[in-house]
């Protein structure tokens, strides 16, 4: 095993990230130094527990641990108030009291939904991140935020429920599909528009020779920060939806047929546009983040015309009253939140359009 980074998030009381290789083979050495001896439940999706739950159920029972396992559908379209119950019903078929606790074992979905069964089950355990993809280890694992979508939005019903310990294992991220890989890059990019020229710089020398454990690293303690000072969303969190108010807009035109990951892409470049456009960037930023962006096999174009995307947009929850918060870009490393009516939301969007 190799650690390559060790990260402390000050939430709560508080949790530890590990980035590195070889750490599900020795997951259970973390997790029962956290919960010696307890009882826990691995959930994970179809994809993945395949390839690494018997590995992370071996390592949990080596160190001591008493491990059931919970496998659902793979798939975003499981996100849902149903599987959410059906991970409920398998923590009460097992018997797991509030002194056990559950592991997270795959993407963003799987994150989600564990993290928010696990904040309701007997009103709240514990449980522990092991992200699989690039997106779940640069932004959903950490930060607490779990939710299912409802017919009528995404992400609607949800808790904020802090992981206690989060790892991240390099070696996962091999068997990712290059648009799956790609997807969780968009979130990097977006974190490194918001957090600056040394993130942002990384991203563009490229994730080879080593640097993916950097730039993963990065985009935590970036994100980890922002977390601390703002756990709930009130104000600075708003940040780290550069892109997302576009993006999401775009995912729902598609029908989903757009990954969450390209839809941000899209969403953050017209951002990058509209800002040049109407001279809110105090650098020209444009070119240099469309690049950064197609480098990592992106897209930053949409088909679906200003006028679609703000009435997408106006169902978003990120909405309050009349005023919508969108996230502007000035330069790498300084966006700011601005409260724009529809009206100036169309012109946004009409400036970014391409
Ligand atoms: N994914 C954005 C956040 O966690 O706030």
């Amino acid at each position: 095993m190799k650690i390559e980074q060790h990260l402390r998030i000050s939430v709560g009381d508080g949790y530890d990230v590990y980035i590195g290789s070889g750490i599900l083979e020795n997951c259970g050495r973390f997790i029962s130094e956290l919960f010696p001896q307890r009882n826990c439940m691995i959930i994970s999706e179809s994809n993945v527990a395949p390839l690494y739950l018997e590995k992370v159920r071996t390592s949990c029972e080596d160190a001591g641990l008493t491990v059931s396992s919970f496998v659902f559908p793979a798939g975003e379209e499981q996100k849902t108030l149903e599987t959410f119950g059906s991970i409920l019903n398998a923590l009460a078929d097992a018997h797991l009291t509030r002194k056990d606790f559950v592991i997270a074992l795959g993407g963003g979905v799987c994150g989600d939904m564990t993290g928010f069964a696990a904040g309701c089950y007997m009103r709240g355990i514990p449980f522990v991140q092991i992200p699989t993809t690039v997106l779940s280890m640069v932004d959903s694992s950490v930060g607490g935020k779990c939710a299912v979508d409802l017919p009528q939005g995404k992400n609607l019903a949800g808790v904020f429920h802090q992981p206690s310990l989060v790892l991240c294992d390099m070696d996962t991220l091999e068997t990712l599909s290059p648009e799956v890989f790609a997807d969780g890059c968009a979130e990097a990019i977006k974190t490194g528009i918001l957090d600056g020229k040394e993130l942002y710089e990384l991203l563009q020398e490229g994730p080879e020779d080593g640097r993916l454990a950097q730039i993963i690293g990065r985009c935590i303690a970036y994100k980890g920060g922002v977390v601390e000072r703002d756990e709930k969303e009130q104000s600075e969190r708003k940040l780290l939806n550069l892109g997302h108010t576009a993006g999401h807009a775009i995912e729902k035109c598609s029908n989903f047929a757009i990954s969450h990951g390209s839809a941000v892409a899209i969403g953050t470049a017209m951002m990058a546009r509209a800002a040049d456009a109407l001279s809110f960037s105090t650098e020209p930023l444009s070119e240099d983040v469309e690049s950064l962006l197609k480098d990592y096999r992106l897209p930053v174009t949409t088909d679906f015309e200003p006028e679609e995307l703000l009435e997408a947009a106006l169902t978003d929850k990120k909405r309050s009253g009349k005023l919508i918060t969108i996230i502007m870009p000035e330069a790498i490393g300084h966006c700011v939140m601005r409260e724009v009516t529809r009206e100036q939301l169309l012109e946004i969007f009409t400036a970014g359009w391409r």
